[in-house]
């Protein structure tokens, strides 16, 4: 059984894990950051060849302040801190989702490592920054009513191919995989429309307690799915 060539994670829980321990909630981002790390190995020794992270919803910046900057924080942290490792490991970063609401020094921290890394072969890990499902479709929307306003297609060639080809994802493969940890059965806002035929694997071990091991399990539990695709 081949590995899922895509992987998209719906990294939840991590506010969970610390207050079970009596911890501030950044403790949990802190400790899912490890997570972030462990599973990207792993998908690379698995090859995995793109694995998508949601690291931050536009809904989260409703969050308390304080909650919004740490995190933050932490991104820029880890996209300083984490370049040489993704050097090491042959991994590309990319992003998606509405990137200029980020702060100025996550967005120039983040551009640099993108940049450094352009041409590693290895894993694609795509950071879901500031990202919303129903704003990515709009967006695409935008551009390709402009696409048709300055006549570069017709309406009529518009289909969902070409409509792919207009969203944040339009050099990514659709997930075959969605994990979503800490038990939640719902899809807040990921991946709307690139999820129609993704197999969904939810697990109730919070983000900070998810790790090879837990991957690996995920990866089993792929394989013995059949996918069919409307067909028989
Ligand atoms: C996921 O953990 C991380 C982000 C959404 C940024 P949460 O912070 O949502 O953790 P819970 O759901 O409160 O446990
Ligand atoms: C989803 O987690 C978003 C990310 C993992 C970044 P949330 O904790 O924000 O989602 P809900 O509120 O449980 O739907
Ligand atoms: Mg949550």
């Amino acid at each position: 059984m081949t590995p899922p060539r895509h992987i998209a994670i719906i990294m939840d829980g991590n506010g969970r894990w610390a207050r079970e321990r009596g911890l501030p909630r950044i403790r949990g981002h802190e400790e899912g950051a490890e997570s972030v790390r462990a599973v990207l190995r792993a998908c690379g020794e698995a090859g995995v060849e793109f694995l998508t992270v949601y690291a931050f919803s536009t809904e989260n910046w409703k969050r308390p302040e304080a909650e919004v900057a740490a995190l933050m924080g932490l991104l820029e942290h880890f996209l300083k801190q984490e370049t040489p490792e993704l050097m090491a490991q042959n991994v590309r970063l990319q992003a998606i989702g509405r990137i200029t609401d980020l702060p100025e020094a996550c967005q120039r921290e983040l551009h640099r490592a993108i940049e450094t890394t352009a041409k590693n072969t290895g894993v694609t890990l795509i950071l879901a920054l500031s990202y919303s499902g129903r704003i990515e479709i709009i967006d695409g929307l935008r551009s390709l009513v402009r696409a048709v306003r300055e006549g570069h297609i017709d309406e009529a060639m518009i289909d969902p191919e070409m409509f792919s080809q207009h969203l944040y994802t339009r050099s990514f493969p659709d997930p075959d995989l969605l994990i979503r940890t800490s038990g939640e059965m719902r899809i807040s806002n990921f991946l709307l429309w690139q999820m129609s035929y993704t197999e969904i694997y939810v697990t109730p071990k919070l983000w900070p307690d998810f790790r090879k091991e837990e991957l690996l399990e995920a990866l089993r539990d792929y394989s013995q799915r059949q996918r069919r695709y409307g067909g028989v």
